[in-house]
């Protein structure tokens, strides 16, 4: 009987206020710094005028391209900047950051960056799909890594195939828009810089050292907590590198505070995807033809793209045959980036809304159709899955929700006023592993120190570990203390793509069994003790301390003969992992991956159900119920694991109603880009969220057993609402996010 906490362990501090965000980390003295950025999206800048902002009280400087020239000494080669900044006078996107100011207070920095003029030399920027100007590139004539999964003759298969749907399906830009702002604070003391930043990984301090031209040991980045991240603070970017030298220039600490505006298009984002797809069936439901060209916008300069997610989709099915390629279009944007479950999300919409489509063109159940073409194989490798309980999540989710009394028919469930659809689809997540590091430090009096340089940010990580370490030793979890998110630390990893819980468990299983053998050792190594003379291997902790056949020794004692505390390091590094994984990750270089083994395929699956009603004047769309059933191995935490998965469920419901970046596509600018205007789900847009976990047994990709969770939830629920919005209106809307616009 595992030992689950029934609340986060950070519960207390986080709704009494108490929680510390790197914000608001406490430095003496510091300035305040602000950023100008471009009002051009392509061009250069002709002049920058300052005399109105220095004449603001508590002005102390700018920053440009100007003065800092040859100040940043590398930034390609790392994802998470956006474009350039400020070493050359060229804009590339709306939202540059061209400047920043710094003053005694964040609104004299502001007064003044709003006072700088600036010239600019202004071209015709390209917006996104179907602009003058863009370029469409194959990602496979650009990535030698990257082979656009075939199988057999597609082309001919849905030639001949007696049913058949074609369609193209299409995503919105949108923007994380985490609680938190994206904040940085730096200082310097005796040639060392410390950041205060909310990262997803503190270890890719690498690459501002580098930036700075510095050792990279002499960078600490702290990063205790987060207010949400999803993808958006993978890595410390050219934001903190000009708040780093703006700190070492005045030997003040600055901080840094991008506004909720300015978040558009200082950060990466999810950027707008399209999808062509044909599917090819036999009469009975089996398909035979898969084919998906997709299109992916980005910046000019990078060839930041999702093709993973048509690995995922390609895999997912037993099609027969399967052609597929993916291009980016480059437009004059600033660079996009992960975005919780980002490849899978957009990849998988399209897929599982042509499904739906095809079983009506079958005249079948959209639940059987995917049952007839379920597969424990990968089809294009022909691997199989390490586990894969799809079709029992189905099951369960369509008992749940009471699927069976549904009319299939489009528009024929009606309530009063309302329409009432229901609509299914499938989720599945890669499960990523990768290397970790964990300290435990084990003292007489039965309290326990985990160090471990991985991230809070809200998923419940530090919950987890805590939990982990008190069952393993044989302590309260009370006992337990856990330290993250600090390049003091031994290297952890990438709080990204779902791998922590599998990725830093792993570790800490290899710490806690480190220790075991540490204190057993010198308790049989002892002179005189209880375990004098027997075999190390047949101790082991238990409630009471160190237990074999002659009894049980208190830790006062185990431990006490160590001199009273016991350290030891963990290491966990998945099979394919090259030697140096783990040193690796401390020289900010993250392992990712591994859901594709040598002699396997590894996915969380799930199954979303959800009910809309559309207004039949109004077109009004509501979602009164979502029922979403998920098997991703071992749980360890159901509390954590629930509240992960209900959130991504929510996410899908704004992500499909809701959420959009609007552009103004003449000046290539977002303009909805604040809390009013973008568009997110509130209470009252959210009601019945139905998470069920569906026992599975994981027993190949890894000892904890555990299959990711975090992005799982987000997943199949943008088709499921749209194939229920069929179903109650007999209206397919293959462009999100679907609005009453769309139906009246
Ligand atoms: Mo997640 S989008 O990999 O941070």
């Amino acid at each position: 009987m595992t030992l689950q906490a029934k609340a986060r362990i950070d519960a207390a501090l986080k709704v009494t206020g108490q929680v510390k965000y790197p914000s608001d980390a406490a430095v003496k003295n510091p300035v305040y710094a602000y950023f100008v950025t471009s009002a051009v999206a392509k061009g250069r800048i002709k002049s920058i005028n300052t005399d109105q902002a220095k004449r603001v009280d508590g002005f102390i400087d700018i920053l440009t391209h100007e003065n800092t020239k040859g100040e940043i000494k590398t930034q390609v080669g790392y994802p998470g900047f956006t474009n350039q900044t400020v070493e050359t006078d060229e804009i590339q996107h709306d939202g540059q950051i061209v400047g920043m100011v710094v003053a005694e207070s964040y609104e004299a920095a502001r007064e003044a960056a709003h006072k700088v003029q600036i010239q600019y030399e202004a071209q015709y920027a390209a917006p996104g799909f179907d602009a003058d100007g863009i370029t469409i590139r194959s990602v496979e004539g650009f990535d030698a890594n990257f082979k656009a999964p075939r199988k057999g003759d597609a082309a001919k298969a849905y030639e001949q195939a007696p049913v058949k749907i074609e369609a193209v399906y299409e995503t919105p830009t949108q923007h994380h828009n985490a609680m938190e702002l994206h904040s940085t604070i730096c200082e310097w003391q005796d040639g060392k810089l410390t950041i205060h930043e909310a990262s997803q990984f503190v270890y890719r301090r690498a690459y501002l050292a580098d930036c700075l031209g510095i050792d990279e040991k002499d960078v600490r980045v702290l990063s205790r907590f987060a207010g949400g991240s999803f993808g958006s603070k993978v890595s410390c970017t050219v934001r903190a590198v000009l708040a780093a030298i703006a700190a070492r220039r005045l030997n003040r600490p600055v901080k840094l505070v991008a506004t909720r505006s300015q978040a558009f298009t200082v950060t990466t984002y999810r950027a707008e995807t399209r999808h062509a797809i044909k599917l090819g069936a036999t009469k009975d439901g089996k398909l035979d033809a898969y084919i998906h060209d997709s299109f992916e916008l980005t910046s000019r300069p990078s060839n930041y793209n999702l093709a993973g997610g048509i690995k995922t989709a390609s895999s997912f099915y037993n099609y027969g045959n399967v052609a597929t390629s993916v291009s980016v279009v480059n437009a004059d944007r600033n660079m996009p980036g992960w975005m919780r479950s980002p490849h899978e999300l957009v990849y998988m919409f399209g897929l599982e809304c042509a499904l739906d489509e095809l079983a009506y063109a079958l005249n079948l159940d959209p639940i059987e159709l995917r049952r007839r073409n379920d597969t424990q194989v990968d089809p294009i490798s022909g691997l199989p899955y390490s586990s894969r309980s799809l079709m029992q999540c189905f099951d369960a989710a369509s008992a749940a929700f009471g699927w069976a009394n549904r009319n299939p028919t489009p528009k024929s469930m009606r309530d009063g006023d309302w329409l009432v659809g229901l609509g299914c689809a499938s989720a599945c997540y890669p499960a990523n592993i990768g290397a970790s590091s964990a300290g435990i430090e084990m003292n007489a009096d039965g309290r326990v120190k985990v160090q471990i340089a991985f991230q809070e940010v809200g998923q419940g990580g530090s919950t987890v570990i805590a939990q982990t370490t008190a069952e393993k030793l044989g302590v309260p979890l009370e006992n337990v203390s856990v330290e993250l998110g600090d390049t003091n630390l031994p290297p952890g990893t990438i709080t990204a793509g779902s791998n922590g819980t599998a990725t830093t468990l792993s570790a800490l299983l290899d710490a806690c069994e480190k220790l075991r053998e540490r204190i057993a050792t010198a308790a049989v190594d002892a002179k005189k003790g209880l375990f004098s003379g027997a075999k190390q291997d047949a101790l082991h902790f238990t409630t009471g301390g160190l237990t074999g056949r002659a009894g049980t020794e208190s830790l006062a004692v185990a431990v006490g003969r160590l001199g009273g505390t016991a350290r030891v390091i963990g290491q966990f590094a998945r099979p394919d992992a090259p030697a140096n994984a783990v040193r690796d990750l401390g020289r900010g270089i993250p392992l990712f991956g591994g859901h594709r083994a040598k002699d396997f395929v590894a996915f969380s699956h799930g199954a979303q159900f959800v009910e809309v009603r559309v207004h039949a004047r109004t077109g009004e769309i509501r979602v009164p119920r979502v029922v979403g059933a998920f098997a991703a191995g071992k749980i360890i935490n159901d509390v954590m694991a629930r509240s992960q998965l209900m959130g991504g469920m929510i996410w899908g419901i704004g992500g499909t109603l809701h959420e959009a970046t609007e552009m103004d596509r003449r000046a290539a600018r977002y303009v909805n880009t604040n809390f009013a205007d973008y568009m997110i789900p509130v209470n009252a847009d959210i009601k019945d969220v139905q998470v069920l976990l569906v026992p599975e047994v994981e027993t190949r990709l890894n000892a904890v057993g555990a299959k990711g969770v975090g992005e799982l939830g987000s997943i199949g629920v943008n088709s499921a609402i749209a194939n229920a919005v069929f179903h109650a209106t007999g209206r397919r809307i293959r462009k999100l996010p679907i609005r009453l616009e769309d139906l009246v």
